[in-house]
């Protein structure tokens, strides 16, 4: 299998910062450290409340992030504008419901589609590789390729969640198998930890998986720069 990267969603450092309205920790300090600790990338979720991460921090770890810097966000005219203006090496479309705690599911491309392939266009006329974060269905994948998606990141947190792994993970194997027939690069993402990642890094065309909220939790234990290079680790001996 090739080479997995790892992206790291600083996000939940933004959310302690905002707990206290401080300006510690900083997300675009954790960023260089996950770097340095050998992440692959960096991700962050700029949402419409800006409850975590604040345009600042996108705007800093663009000149900061010496990897890549993935952005992930609604497919809203306000984020459009912004992603346009700061220019991500990636965007990632997610849905987003206000009040939610985390992003709930799979964007539904195949209802959204107008508006898609004109947000689509617009991020890759600017040089911006476009992901849409979709749930493990084929027709949401297709969708995706209509709307002129690069690449798929498939939603992981019905099959973390699920007490039947392997049917959730065949759903997984499927969708990356459908989209790598299509041409599309696979990525994956939400509620992987140290354990439930490992079955799905044998996900056919894997190329990239974003985690945030498990490495930033066990980094209050044992520290940033370990938390990463053990996922690292983690990565490099599944795949
Ligand atoms: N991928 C996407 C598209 C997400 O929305 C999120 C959460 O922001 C993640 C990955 C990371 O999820 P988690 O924090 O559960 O690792």
């Amino acid at each position: 299998m090739g080479y997995i990267r790892l992206g790291v969603n600083v996000d939940h450092v933004a959310t302690l910062r905002e707990a206290r309205k401080s300006v510690v920790p900083d997300p675009v300090h954790a960023a260089f450290i996950a770097e340095l600790a050998g992440a692959d990338g960096i991700t962050v979720h700029l949402r419409m409340d800006r409850r975590h991460i604040k345009e600042r921090d996108l705007r800093l770890l663009k000149e900061t992030v010496k990897t890549r810097l993935n952005l992930e966000m609604a497919a809203t005219d306000e984020m459009l504008k912004i992603a346009l203006d700061v220019k991500p090496h990636q965007v990632t479309l997610v849905p987003e419901r206000p009040g939610e705690v985390t992003t709930e599911g799979g964007l539904d491309v195949a209802s959204n589609a107008d508006l898609l392939t004109e947000v689509v266009q617009k991020l890759k006329d600017a040089g911006i590789e476009v992901s849409i974060f979709v749930d493990p269905d084929t027709a949401q994948v297709k969708a995706a390729k209509q709307v002129g998606a690069e690449a798929i990141e498939i939603h992981t947190g019905i099959y973390a969640a699920s007490s039947d792994k392997d049917a959730e993970l065949e759903r997984i194997f499927d969708a990356a198998r459908t989209a790598k027939n299509l041409g599309l690069r696979v990525h994956a993402g939400h509620d992987l930890n140290y354990k439930n990642i490992i079955p799905v890094l044998k996900t056919p065309g894997l190329e990239e998986v974003n985690i945030g909220h498990a490495i930033i939790a066990k980094a209050v234990y044992v520290g940033l720069e370990r938390a990463v290079r053990e996922m690292r680790e983690i990565i490099d001996a599944h795949s």
